[in-house]
């Protein structure tokens, strides 16, 4: 199975993709990696295993909907029959979403925590387990169908950042874990992503 990763941010989650092992043995390749700025540690890791990077930036479109095709077209030179957002922090937007069936992985156990502090919302909340969710994009912030969730426990003294480290270890095993299943349905015709 062919995908594309979208990427904001250091780019752990991908890393772990990439690290889970070769396609035959995981069922899929990443096959480029898209950031929207540049200079991301996510585009690093892809340029050090030799993978196609490239930059849409929103603020090089006039408009959001520009913005949204630009990336549609890009994205769809490289035939992904599945794009992973992994710490992508950017809505996508309905015509990226009409072609190519879209996972995103948030760190919070939706529907609770939504949105782009998700880690330090929950903290702020005072709940005792949070964890991390894998979910199908649809138009809204962190609202499609669930496919994957891990719970983690708060421990007295964290922080946000000490917090969101021991959900993104969680958060990597599930990725894989997803991303293997999806490949693997789609190879046994259980699932057509498109
Ligand atoms: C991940 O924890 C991901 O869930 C989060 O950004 C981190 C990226 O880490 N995404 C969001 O908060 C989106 N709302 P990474 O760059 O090391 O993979």
């Amino acid at each position: 199975m062919r995908i594309v990763v979208l990427v904001s941010g250091s780019g752990t989650n991908l890393q772990a993709l990439l690290d889970a092992g070769p396609p035959e043995q995981t069922g899929y390749a990443v096959v480029a990696v898209s950031a929207d700025r540049p200079g991301t540690g996510g585009e690093d890791r892809a340029r050090e295993r030799g993978i196609p990077t490239f930059v849409v930036r929103v603020a090089d479109f006039a408009t959001r909907a520009e913005w949204d095709a630009a990336l549609t077209r890009e994205v769809a030179a490289h035939t992904p029959e599945l794009v992973v957002s992994a710490g992508f922090m950017k809505v996508l937007g309905g015509r990226f979403l009409d072609r190519f069936p879209t996972i995103n992985t948030h760190p919070a156990l939706l529907p609770s925590f939504p949105g782009t502090h998700g880690v330090r919302d929950a903290l702020a909340h005072g709940v005792k387990v949070t964890g991390c969710t894998c979910h199908w994009v649809d138009g809204g912030v962190d609202t499609g169908p669930i496919i994957d969730q891990r719970a983690v426990r708060v421990e007295p003294g964290d922080t946000e950042g000490i917090l969101h480290e021991r959900i993104k270890v969680a958060e990597r095993a599930m990725l894989v874990d997803v991303v293997r299943a999806l490949a693997a349905e789609r190879r046994a015709g259980l699932r057509p992503l498109d």
